[in-house]
């Protein structure tokens, strides 16, 4: 497994990923192009990779890891899936991009709707943020109303109408919202606790008949992985539907990760849009909003909402996801991941439990995260009250033992198909470890 071990001599040196982001900090903002990658949460230095194959990665160091962060989501097959590889290939040697029309594009958009019947018609687009962006465009054209529903601690991507209380790396830098947000249009953003039926309730008496949009994580993952308590979704479709306010379910993460149909066939509920990406793509570059044919009507050329992208619908994209579509159809595909999640997430609890270090782990499928809090997290507050110091302790432990896990506590981990059984008995020998460095002193 990994080959920590280096020479005294060799210790003294930077290495190659030290040496990197020496170099990457003087060429782009904090040396990263995303920030959460910085590892300014846990300490230390980035890791630089070189490659990955199923479900480790290997760093330009040689160092080989476990990898649980699989892209931040995307990559449910693991790195390099063979048949995601040659069918990218295929479609490279055909050509990179066009501007133009392409079958595959048809072949995508009938697959995304066999999953989510709630998608009559849907736009590709390049990531999760053009997605939910022009998902809320629709919604206020649509309304003709200007103001949003958020949830605290979900991020739904950088737009400007979105940075407000919103999780992932802001939550990880404490930055309540970000400068060069215009007031303006942050005051068109409403964010309320998680989970809090009660909130939800007197929003909507608050800002009755004013709201185009609430969207949501249907099931949370940026404040790491929460999962809506029952009758939450629910009531948010009666309220949103009673005040004819259009309902987006933000599935980036968990459409095709937490059932193939994603959180909304998981839980039975129907939202009026619903924005995708990660796994669409199969590790490559895409995003996409759908829903009701009368919403998505209003988009150009079909309808006057403007809504454009040179690359929306990349042919290489595009192939990747359709393959791992296909792949993900196969038969017990879920139930497998769903057996390796479940035991990796035990073993877990035990190795703590063993250690004596309070840990409260929420799951949902192969999305979960490792709370170093002994109360349950059901939204953002109890989300922050873990102790993320103990945390920092834990992920670098984990590191050092081969395992990488995402570099904050306010991150989902994920699994892939392609961890097996004995990844994850390495996987809760280097916890057992790394939870013993996380102890209380013992006086
Ligand atoms: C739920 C959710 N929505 C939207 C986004 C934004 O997606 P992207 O990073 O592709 O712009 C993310 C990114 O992590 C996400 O987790």
């Amino acid at each position: 497994m990994a080959t920590m071990a280096g020479s005294e001599a060799r210790r003294t040196l930077p290495t190659n990923s030290q040496w990197l982001f020496t170099k990457a900090q003087r060429l782009m903002p904090g040396g990263v192009n995303s920030p959460v990658r910085a590892f300014r949460a846990v300490g230390g230095e980035p890791l630089f990779i070189a490659r990955g194959h199923g479900s480790r990665i290997v760093d330009v160091d040689g160092r080989e890891y476990l990898d649980y962060v699989l892209s931040w989501g995307p990559l449910i097959l693991g790195h390099c899936h063979p048949e995601v590889v040659g069918a990218v290939e295929r479609a490279l040697r055909d050509g990179s991009s066009f501007g133009a029309c392409t079958p595959g594009e048809v072949t995508l958009a009938e697959r995304i709707q066999e999953a989510f019947p709630s998608i009559e018609r849907v736009r590709l687009v390049s990531s999760g943020t053009e997605a939910t962006l022009a998902a809320l465009r629709v919604a206020r054209a649509a309304t003709g109303r200007d103001k949003i529903l958020k949830f605290d601690g979900c991020y739904h991507g950088h737009s400007d109408s979105l940075l407000v209380k919103a999780g992932s790396g802001v939550a990880t830098l404490g930055l309540p919202d970000s400068p060069g947000v215009p007031r303006a249009l942050a005051e068109l953003t409403v964010s309320i606790p998680y989970n809090d039926i009660a909130a939800l309730e007197e929003a909507f008496r608050r800002y009755r008949g004013e709201l185009a949009a609430a969207i949501v994580e249907p099931v949370a993952g940026n404040m790491g992985c929460v999962p809506p308590q029952p009758g939450f979704l629910e009531r948010l479709r009666t309220l949103t539907a009673e005040q004819e306010t259009v309902l987006i379910f933000d599935e980036v993460i968990t459409g095709f990760r937490v059932a193939y149909g994603g959180a909304q066939q998981l839980y039975g509920v129907q939202p009026d849009l619903t924005t995708l990406g990660k796994i669409l793509g199969g590790g490559l570059p895409v995003g996409a909003y759908g829903g009701k044919a009368r919403l998505m009507d209003y988009v150009a050329p079909a309808g006057p909402v403007y809504q454009a992208g040179t690359l929306s619908g990349n042919p290489l994209a595009v192939a990747a996801g359709i393959k791992t579509l296909e792949v993900l159809r196969r038969p017990g595909f879920y139930a497998g991941l769903e057996a390796t999640s479940q035991r990796l997430v035990a073993g877990l609890l035990a190795a703590a439990q063993q250690a004596g270090v309070p840990l409260t782990v929420n799951r949902v499928g192969s999305m979960f995260t490792a709370f170093f809090s002994s109360r349950p997290v059901t939204d953002y507050v109890s989300a922050c009250a873990s102790h993320t110091a103990r945390f920092a302790t834990f992920f670098r432990g984990m590191l050092h033992g081969g395992i990488y896990l995402p570099p904050s506590q306010f991150e989902t981990a994920f699994v892939s198909s392609a961890h097996s059984q004995e990844d994850v008995a390495v996987t809760i020998e280097a916890a057992n470890r790394a939870f013993a460095q996380c102890r209380e002193p013992s006086g």
